[in-house]
């Protein structure tokens, strides 16, 4: 298995020392990027992915070798102290960069681990923000390591390890997970989007490109019933309100 770190930290302290605890409990091989020795720009917020196309980013040059590297690995793991209650403004960063992921979701077989490290606070939910994240990229299968590190806390290697044991042994698999509703509404608000009459070109081109406009989800992800008649449904009524 090929997986890939992106380490939104910018020292290899705490957060690196459990990305180490799980990188230990896999089997694979790594790769590392480390987001404070990419020196990505600031997104200056031209709109320019979001409504062109991605590749009219000012700095895609920075962030096109991750994503080629995401798209290439088979799972990922992604990592960030808390930084005043919230992901550290490395990987807030790269995040903007990758805004019209939201849009045009691409990572549908990917699997990802999120850790988080903190003092004392904030790591649910920072972990929860990057896992909602993750699902708009359209990632199949995001678990979620939070851990406090401060104080008299030492971190909780039993969590460490079950939690990247499920996760290795899930990646292992190549089984994909059955999406969650929420991520099938958010699937059709894109879609509806993409075929309304004021759609965005690069959206628009997109979901016809890839096909993508002909499916009820991610054709690589097997639906059930009930969940076919719900994304069914949840488009045509998005269609109507676009
Ligand atoms: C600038 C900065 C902001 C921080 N903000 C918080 C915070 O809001 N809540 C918290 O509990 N810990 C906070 N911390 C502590 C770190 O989240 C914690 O020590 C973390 O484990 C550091 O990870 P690292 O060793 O990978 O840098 C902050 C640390 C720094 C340097």
């Amino acid at each position: 298995m090929k997986y890939l770190i992106i380490n939104g930290s910018p020292r290899k302290k705490n957060t690196w020392a459990i990305v180490e605890r799980i990188r230990h409990n896999l089997e694979g091989d790594f790769e590392e990027v480390h987001l404070s020795k990419e020196h990505i720009p600031f997104c200056n917020g031209c709109y320019n992915c979001i409504m062109k196309g991605e590749e009219y980013c000012p700095h895609r040059q920075y962030i096109e070798p991750i994503i080629e590297k995401l798209k290439s690995c088979d799972a990922f793991i992604i990592a960030s102290p808390v930084y005043a209650m919230n992901v550290t403004a490395l990987l807030k960063n790269f995040f903007d960069h990758t805004a019209y992921l939201y849009h045009r979701p691409e990572f549908f077989t990917k699997k990802a681990i999120v850790v988080v490290s903190t003092a004392g606070a904030g790591h649910k939910k920072v972990a929860n923000y990057i896992d909602e994240t993750l699902r708009h990229w359209g990632v199949n299968k995001v678990y979620k390591l939070y851990v406090a590190c401060g104080g008299k806390d030492s971190p909780d290697n039993k969590k460490i390890d079950k939690e990247s044991e499920k996760f290795g042994k899930d990646v292992l698999s190549k089984k994909l997970h059955s999406p969650k509703f929420a991520d099938i509404v958010f699937f059709n608000v894109w879609k509806a989007m993409a075929v309304s009459d004021n759609s965005i070109p690069a959206d628009k081109e997109f979901w016809f490109n890839t096909g993508l406009v002909n499916h009820d989800f991610s054709p690589d992800v097997k639906l059930g019933v009930i969940k076919k008649i719900f994304s069914k449904g949840m488009f045509n009524i998005l269609k109507r309100v676009m």
